[in-house]
């Protein structure tokens, strides 16, 4: 409002100045000279604006648990990569993470910290990854036997779109009871 407000005034004092060049050369200089950090000020105090109403808003984040329900479940071995979909939705800031896929799809380009935690099934062995894009990023790895756990996290950067998800590896198996395993992460600053 403020700044299309100062635009149009600048705008038909640049007018004015103009009109009145001929007769007034150096005022016609001096008034333009001020018309345009006037119109410099209020391009940064729009911006400024701009990213403080952002700043305020919360970050992005998700956090979902694999299994809603608090029966022990295992999920796996299976014969193939399986992706896994996390359906107990904790946390879904900006409505990122999508239950129904196990994707998260980020909103906006950015900084962000990803984190996963896995509890042994009952394969006994446990190898999972979180990929971006369908290149693995990090990943755990747990052969101590079911129902012990591992847990791995970073920052990524990724762009606007970017798909988020969990695989877990042919012949591994995971635990939940809506608590133990774990994928989440949040907007540490967009960029
Ligand atoms: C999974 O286990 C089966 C049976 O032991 C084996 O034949 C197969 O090669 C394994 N697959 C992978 C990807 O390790």
């Amino acid at each position: 409002m403020a700044f299309s407000h100062l635009t149009a005034a600048a705008a038909t004092l640049l007018i004015v100045c103009a009109v009145g060049g001929l007769q007034a050369q150096h005022s016609y200089t001096d008034e333009t000279e001020k018309n345009v950090l006037l119109y410099q000020l209020a391009a940064r105090v729009d911006k400024l604006e701009k990213d403080a109403a952002e700043a305020a808003k919360a970050p992005v984040s998700f956090a979902a648990a694999l299994v809603a329900t608090s029966d022990w479940t295992h999920q796996g071995p299976f014969e193939t990569d399986t992706n896994l979909v996390f359906s107990k939705v904790i946390t879904n800031v900006g409505n990122g993470y999508d239950s129904e896929t196990g994707i998260f799809t980020a909103p906006v380009r950015g900084l962000y910290f990803v984190l996963f935690s896995g509890n042994v099934g009952n394969s006994g062995n446990l190898n999972a990854a979180v990929m971006k894009n369908g290149i693995n990023m990090f990943a755990i790895y747990d052969t101590q036997g079911t129902f012990s756990s591992a847990t791995n996290g970073m920052p990524l950067v990724l762009e606007q779109g970017d798909k988020l998800w969990v695989t877990l590896w042919a012949n591994r198996s995971i635990f939940d009871q809506s608590r133990l395993s774990t994928f989440s992460g949040f907007l540490i600053k967009s960029m």
